[in-house]
């Protein structure tokens, strides 16, 4: 099977080139779902698990490299890390560095950046033979990262669980697909059709999120599994609320009672020059805390999700996902 060989044109891409890895399948850093049994479990099963440094510590309750390590006893295979790296705070950017440079000693070598310029993560990276993938969702953020010296590119598209791009699979590749790195598909890939879908349009690999989630390694509760199992793509809602950007949650009584947009105020001090980067950092600390609280508790205020929980019907075991897509794209081939 292609996961043991790892020769079939459809599994062998440059995203596993990069990533040392059998199948072109990445579990996405989710805040705050990402846990280090998750993680080691897809790297495990031949995919690319990556740390969400914010969800290891503050969620889950390791310390940065300790929690690392714990995944290392779990898998020797390679995982990722998730720099999110916008500057809004003096303090977070120093702490993303230090957990960056955690890493390195660690051995990951593979970091997928969101936000800000990827410079610096390239840099460190670089040095020490790792590749850095940038998160975008349309052309103009893929050529700031690509100047930031990224290797690759995560083309987040409009079905996607987190902060969802506005464009479609499609469309989005085919805006990227002459700048010359390889691409991988985020949001909407629930099921091996999907996947074998992506991979047949040319991208290198797929990143996937909410499946993962529906996990029976992944520690959210029982109520959000279900909700992702019940739950049909329109169901998927975007909210401003929680982050002052849309992000893709799942429809329930609370978030219909709040509402969907941030207030009027909210809104201007997001959008003002000065105000802005306190704002952001005011509503990313309070979505830390709010999303922290909904993982784990059966009472929720958001449970993010993207579109793909239409085709995901049941709790599976992490590294059987990854088994059953590698095994579709090899039978397409
Ligand atoms: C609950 C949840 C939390 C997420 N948190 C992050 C995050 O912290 N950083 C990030 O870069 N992407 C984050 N994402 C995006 C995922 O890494 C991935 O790109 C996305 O889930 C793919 O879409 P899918 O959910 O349809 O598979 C998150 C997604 C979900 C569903």
């Amino acid at each position: 099977m292609a996961a043991r060989s790892g020769v079939t044109a459809r599994l062998d891409t440059a995203l596993t080139r990069h990533a040392g890895t059998a199948v072109p399948l990445i579990c996405g850093a989710m805040y705050p779902c990402s846990n280090p049994e998750l993680v080691a479990a897809v790297s495990e099963a031949g995919g690319l698990g990556i740390v969400q440094p914010i969800s290891l510590t503050y969620v889950h309750g390791h310390e940065f490299r300790a929690g690392l390590q714990l995944i290392r006893r779990l898998t020797d295979k390679p995982i990722g890390m998730n720099a999110l790296i916008e500057a809004s705070s003096r303090a977070y950017r120093k702490r993303m560095e230090r957990w960056v440079d955690v890493a390195v000693e660690e051995g990951v070598r593979f970091f997928v950046t969101s936000l800000g310029n990827p410079r610096w993560v390239a840099d460190r990276a670089h040095a020490v033979g790792g590749v850095v993938y940038h998160d975008v969702t349309e052309r103009k953020w893929a050529l700031k990262g690509l100047d930031g010296g990224v290797d690759g590119l995560i083309a987040v598209n409009r079905r996607a669980g987190g902060h969802a791009g506005p464009k479609d699979a499609r469309v989005l590749y085919d805006e990227l697909a002459d700048l010359g790195v390889p691409l991988v598909c985020a949001g909407g890939v629930g099921a091996e059709a999907q996947f074998t879908e992506a991979l047949g349009r040319g991208y290198a690999g797929a990143q996937l999120g909410t499946r993962f989630i529906a996990t029976p390694e992944c520690r959210a509760s029982h109520a959000y599994k279900d909700a992702i199992l019940r739950s049909r793509a329109d169901d998927i809602v975007l909210t401003e609320r929680l982050t002052g950007v849309p992000v893709a949650v799942i429809r329930s009584p609370y978030v219909e009672r709040v509402g969907l947009r941030a207030g009027p105020i909210a809104r201007r001090l997001l959008r003002g020059r000065r105000t802005k980067h306190y704002m952001r950092t005011f509503y990313a600390l309070r979505s830390v805390w709010q999303l922290k609280r909904s993982l784990l508790d059966e009472e929720h205020e958001y449970w993010q999700a993207g579109q793909s929980v239409e085709t995901i019907h049941a709790v599976e075991p992490a590294g059987e996902i990854v088994r059953r897509f590698a095994e579709a794209a090899w039978r397409a081939d």
